[in-house]
């Protein structure tokens, strides 16, 4: 669906996509035994922008992690070397009564989560199980913390101009060094409110008071835990788009999972992928007016009532249930229309 939305505001602005298709995950492990071929990495550097399908499958659960489908995803975005993860997170005025937060609180919510993506534990050494006990390891440098900060409150200049920098600084070493770096890199920015939070307060206050929050910025492992819990404001993980920048290259994927529970029953919400192909249009084709209005088609067609499983209410709600397909054709038929 992400695919047809793509086609049609290529359609609508004049542009023709090439869209070539390259395997990653459980369907490369199966058809070339490994999570991320050559050819793969080859057609990846070569685009203008790539659309990742969300990898992990219950069947590579036991395999070791160098040849699971996640190993892939974590290579890819490496080798593209997207280090600022956008996870932007927005409660659509009709879903506000979807989240298992009260409306009141989840309705308004517009923030975005700078998610470091290339450091920290997810790729720190030395890491090894040696018997009956096991090893990672948390790393941060200096510069690091710098890039991902600026792009944190460069985007922060476009929208509401406040950066929450969240870390654990009362107890890691990283994150007396992230904290001191991003105050450093706030001075630069004047403009900007600047505030810390440890982590644990932050989990707390983003569902006590989600609408406090502008652009929230995280390293890799806190970014990935406060991001699947901040979906729970917008009703289903199966709303959030993402966006990995900072390279040549930018990575667009869904936050959620590949869900194989549900994979082929039509139950799976297309906006997350939808959603995140607007962001491709405005950050790596230049195309903002074509990213507003995908975003725009997707508030109409949850204003007229449209609903996959994850975000339906009844009919009593004034709600129609459709399935994967119907809701992809309706984005695309308002995105033309
Ligand atoms: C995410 C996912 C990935 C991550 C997994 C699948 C490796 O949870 O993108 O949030 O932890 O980054
Ligand atoms: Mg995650």
């Amino acid at each position: 669906q992400a695919r047809l939305a793509l086609e049609s505001a290529g359609r609508v602005f004049g542009r023709t996509f090439e869209i070539v298709e390259g395997d990653i995950g459980g369907v490369a492990i199966a058809k070339h035994d490994t999570p991320l071929p050559q050819q793969t990495i080859d057609l990846a550097k070569s685009a203008g922008a790539v659309l990742l399908g969300a990898v992990g499958d219950r069947r590579y659960d036991s395999m070791p992690r160098a040849r699971k489908p996640e190993r892939g995803l974590l290579q890819i975005r490496e080798i593209l070397g997207n280090y600022a993860n956008l996870r932007p997170v927005y409660v659509y005025e009709p879903l506000a009564g979807s989240s298992t937060i009260r409306p009141e609180v989840a309705r308004g919510v517009d923030l975005i989560f700078v998610r470091e993506l290339l450091g920290g534990i997810y790729f720190g050494t030395p890491r090894f199980r040696e018997g009956n006990r096991a090893v990672d390891t948390e790393v941060y440098t200096v510069e690091e913390v710098q890039r991902v900060a600026r792009s944190a409150f460069n985007l922060a200049r476009s929208r509401r101009k406040r950066v929450t920098s969240v870390d654990k600084a009362n107890v890691l070493e990283t994150s007396i060094l992230w904290r001191e770096v991003t105050g450093e890199i706030a001075k630069e920015f004047p403009d900007v409110e600047f505030e810390n939070l440890y982590v644990d307060n932050c989990a707390m206050q983003i569902i006590l008071k989600p609408k406090h929050f502008d652009v929230v910025l995280t390293n890799n492992l806190f970014g990935d835990i406060l991001s699947d819990e901040a979906a729970v404001l917008a009703g289903s993980l199966g709303m959030l788009p993402s966006a990995s920048v900072g390279a040549a290259v930018g990575l667009y994927e869904p936050v959620h999972g590949s869900a194989p529970d549900i994979a082929g029953t039509g139950k799976a919400n297309p906006i997350g992928a939808i959603a995140s192909v607007g962001m491709m249009l405005e950050h790596s084709f230049g195309m903002p007016e074509a990213a507003a209005r995908v975003q725009a088609a997707i508030t109409r067609t949850l204003n007229e009532g449209y609903r996959t499983a994850d975000i339906y209410a009844g009919d009593a709600a004034g709600c129609k249930l459709v399935n994967t397909t119907e809701m992809g054709r309706k984005i695309c038929s308002l995105i033309e229309g």
